[in-house]
């Protein structure tokens, strides 16, 4: 979703900026554009399409400059286009904005202004605001930082702004509220953007702006306050990440690089926490809630898209290990149909990006009734991290592919634990049990490792379906998620129709779309449900649809039965989900490789969903 990118400092601005809008591309944008100031005039560039068709549409101009904002735009509020795309500017030409988020009463704001003869040039709620604040500036004959804070009293919805203004060519000012900002601390400059990937390169010293806060930027200062006018101290952390991490080291895709590091994501997601040797295992996220989890009368996930698979997941998980009911919820459902939650209720909110509006904004409904949260979140940091009382982070590292991959396989290993901890503490699991599952979790990271060599054999399987116009996807009991988790992962990634069944229920529906063109994939490695996913293969055979099942090493049985198999290595099927996705992500990789189509940047969607 979009991106904002900007700088102040002794370096030229624009490349900076550029660079930094380039880092962004993977949350998705169809336009983008710049502002700077040079020899004190405010100039912006901005164009439909991508980065790179803005650096041919500015180049041989003069682009010096100590200052630029920078926006990638994901169109809400009118369609992609030139006049669209941020930055906006005032009636007077003076100010240049960019905004992430949505300003639900710029109607009515927008109203107001055109009684009182602004004109506006685009559709967006963000042209609105930034007349809105040169609005309250001329008639209040006050400064644009105090403009600024009173247009945010009246602002209702999410944002983060980022302002240039002529009249003071030294600062820059920025302003959040439900959608991330970070700034870079450097020595004489200051970066900032919607998370730290363009800012990575030039300083590991970042401030996460709170919601309610205005940041007020020169070179060499940094003035925070909240909205009240208030000096607020910037906490400084240390990034702990890598550049390394948002380049694709020699893969074509960010998406084939982040499949091959799941072996190294899950270590890391286990690391510190499972000691099997010991027979221990040690959450500090929970400690302080373990009591409160292990006599929860219900758990509610909520959560949205692969991290709602991740949840429907750890619901078998939980449920068996710790015999506490659980409930996956939609998070966008979940919040507006006023669920019952009460005392006694968890909610675990599962999220990569750590920023899901749909998300967030459950958790927020849910805290409200006096639920406790939980987060399971990637991103250190992020707003939902924030929001949760406690939690655990996966450390995936950042996942700059689309489709959510190494995150997945990560949420579901910290379920795991999360699962297995309840019920260490609740006496649910028996002591052999539980070191059989601790063993069992320290082992997959190798058996990722062996799934991943079916990296050629997966792409053959490929190229042999590629042209398909539909899949059907299938697997019971803890391998049912995983049937929607391939499905979901081949319609992002190659536009081709999917769609992800519990196997046993195909027979009430989706078995009349069977015939000698369907594709049918099963996960089906061996687990307590075998048997009748061996008739279900049957089923689908006896009416010529093509079967490819992803099985269980040494199994004979669905060897003789399918058209084509892929076969990972035995694990119990607790765990087995983490192993048996892995196929399914190279079969969506390849597929949408081979129809041509940019797998990293699936058309439409955007990495992290700011909107509701
Ligand atoms: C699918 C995918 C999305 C996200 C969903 C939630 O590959 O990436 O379905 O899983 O948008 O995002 P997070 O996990 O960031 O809350």
């Amino acid at each position: 979703m979009c991106g904002i990118v900007a700088y102040i400092g002794h370096r030229e601005a624009y490349p900076v900026v550029i660079k930094g809008l380039k880092r962004l591309e993977y949350r998705g944008y169809d336009s983008t554009g710049v502002a700077l100031l040079n020899g004190g005039n405010l100039k912006v560039y901005k164009k439909k399409g991508k980065v790179a068709e803005l650096e041919d549409y500015i180049t041989g101009k003069d682009l010096k400059s100590h200052i630029a904002i920078g926006h990638t735009r994901w169109a809400t509020h009118g369609e992609p286009s030139d006049r669209n795309a941020h930055p906006q500017m005032s009636g007077d030409g003076k100010l240049a904005m960019v905004h992430n988020g949505i300003i639900e009463n710029y109607t009515q704001l927008k109203k107001e202004l055109l009684s009182k003869g602004h004109q506006f040039t685009s559709d967006t709620d963000t042209e609105v605001l930034i007349h809105f604040i040169q609005e309250i500036k001329s008639s209040n004959q006050c400064s644009t930082e105090e403009a600024l804070r009173i247009a945010l009293k009246r602002v209702v919805g999410a944002y983060v702004i980022l302002i240039v203004d002529e009249d003071n060519p030294d600062t820059l000012i920025a302003a959040r509220k439900g959608s991330p900002l970070v700034i870079g601390v450097g020595k004489g400059e200051h970066f900032l953007a919607s998370d730290a990937s363009p800012i990575i390169e030039y300083t590991k010293e970042v401030v996460y702006v709170n919601d309610y806060e205005i940041a007020i930027l020169k070179a060499d200062e940094l003035i925070l306050k909240n909205i009240s006018n208030e000096i607020q101290t910037p906490y400084i952390q240390k990034l702990d990440m890598e550049l390394a991490a948002i380049e694709k080291g020699g893969y074509d895709h960010f998406m084939l690089k982040e499949v091959f590091e799941q072996p190294q994501t899950i270590f890391d997601s286990l690391r510190g926490r499972l000691d099997a040797k010991a027979g221990k295992l040690t959450l500090g996220g929970l400690r302080e809630h373990m009591d409160m989890l292990k006599d929860a009368n219900r758990i509610i996930i909520v959560a949205c898209g692969t991290s709602w698979h991740a949840g429907l997941v750890a619901e078998y998980m939980i449920e068996e290990l710790c015999r506490i009911p659980v409930e996956v919820e939609y998070a966008s459902e979940f919040r507006y149909r006023n669920p019952v939650v009460g005392k006694g209720d968890v909610i675990i909110a599962v999220s990569q990006s750590g920023e899901t509006a749909d998300t967030l904004v459950a958790m927020e409904s849910a805290k409200e009734k006096g639920a406790i949260i939980l987060g399971v979140c990637n991103v250190v940091g992020s707003s939902i991290a924030r929001l949760s009382n406690g939690g655990v982070y996966t450390h995936a590292g950042p996942e700059i592919g689309v489709a959510s991959t190494k995150a997945f396989t990560a949420q579901l290993a910290v379920l795991c634990l999360i699962g297995l901890k309840i019920a260490e503490a609740k006496g649910s699991i028996t002591g052999q049990r539980f070191q059989h599952l601790l063993d069992e979790l320290e082992g997959v990271p190798d058996k990722v490792a062996i799934a991943l060599k079916l990296n050629d054999q997966t792409k053959a399987i490929a190229a042999k379906y590629k042209d398909a116009r539909d899949f059907l996807y299938l697997g019971r009991g803890y391998n049912f998620p995983i049937a929607l988790e391939g499905a979901l992962k081949l319609k992002e990634i190659s536009y081709i129709h999917a769609e992800g069944y519990p196997a046993a229920e195909m027979k009430h529906g989706p078995i009349a779309l069977v015939d000698e063109n369907l594709p049918v994939v099963f996960v089906a490695t061996k687990d307590r449900y075998y048997d009748k996913v061996v008739s279900n293969i049957q089923e689908i055979k006896a009416r010529k649809g093509k079967v490819i099942a992803v099985i269980t090493e040494g199994d004979q049985i669905i060897s003789g039965m399918a058209d084509d198999v892929i076969i990972v290595p035995e694990s119990d099927e607790l765990v087995a989900p983490i192993i048996s996705v892995i196929p399914l992500q190279l079969l969506a990789y390849h597929i949408g490789v081979l129809k041509g189509l940019d797998v990293d940047k699936p058309r439409n969607l955007a990495k992290s969903v700011t909107v509701e």
